[in-house]
């Protein structure tokens, strides 16, 4: 079955100056999976598998039109304070999706990349995760990349130690710590910043994902519970994006 279209399509529902000011880098913050269940006399470990329906709907979609790179948060260095059903569902989960998915993603070109302690993670998803990695290395397509244990205060006091250590070895002088050096030092070196920060749900938090790359993103807050979160509600987020006026601290 041929999941991943092809071609880069302009949706009905997105005129065409959104379409020409679509943004480089989306990260989502897939929020509302419990609450989905809730409301639907579901375990939430339900709630996460809907969930994973919907995200594969938005990866394809995000492909389809051609933006360069998504990035979803897909499990915080939080999420462990779950209970163990919880976090055993969503490890399981984390399998499934990439028996049922690398393939077409590998086809159509999506090069993925895990954001987060990978080592801190079960090693059978540490290994489905490397090789998923490693497979798609040099494809040129969408960048997908999934945080997985991902803290963004994490993140950075990695970068800062790893920029210490080249200071250290003599590598690097205390001149050459720029925000460059800092930047390139972070998961999604040689990426673009997030242009635009999705939060489904109605919850309005940045829950430490991507402080870094999200500086000068435009935020959007749908109310849409994340397993209830279409592809019209997608162009609608680009749609407003397009919409905004970004001035990066400048005037307009
Ligand atoms: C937040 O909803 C969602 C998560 C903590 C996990 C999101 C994970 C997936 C959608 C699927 C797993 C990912 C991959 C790559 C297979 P919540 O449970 O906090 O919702 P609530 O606020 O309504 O309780």
């Amino acid at each position: 079955m041929q999941r991943w279209l092809t071609g880069r399509q302009t949706p009905k529902s997105l005129d065409k100056d959104a379409f020409a000011a679509l943004p480089r880098h989306v990260a989502i913050i897939m929020d509302g999976n419990g609450r989905w269940a809730k409301a639907h006399r579901l375990n939430v470990a339900m709630g996460h598998r809907q969930g994973t329906e919907t995200l594969r709907e938005i990866i394809r979609h995000t492909d389809d039109l051609g933006i360069g790179a998504l990035t979803i948060y897909a499990f915080s260095t939080e999420n462990w304070r779950r209970s163990a059903e919880e976090v055993a569902a969503l490890m399981q989960l984390i399998l499934d999706f990439f028996a049922s998915e690398i393939d077409e993603l590998d086809e159509k070109g999506v090069r993925i990349l895990i954001l987060g302690e990978k080592d801190a993670l079960p090693p059978k998803q540490r290994d489905v995760l490397t090789e998923a990695e490693t497979r798609t290395a040099s494809n040129t397509g969408l960048r997908l990349n999934i945080a997985l244990n991902y803290g963004g205060r994490a993140e950075l006091t990695r970068a800062a130690r790893r920029l210490a250590e080249k200071v250290q070895a003599g590598e690097l002088s205390l001149e050459d710590i720029t925000e460059d050096a800092l930047g390139g030092e972070l998961y999604t070196a040689g990426q673009p910043d997030v242009d635009l920060l999705i939060r489904t749900s109605g919850e309005m938090r940045l829950s430490n994902f991507l402080p870094w790359q999200c500086a000068y993103a435009e935020f959007v807050f749908p109310e849409a519970l994340w397993p209830d979160f279409t592809v019209a509600d997608y162009d609608e987020a680009l749609q407003v994006f397009a919409s905004r006026n970004r001035r990066f601290g400048g005037r307009p």
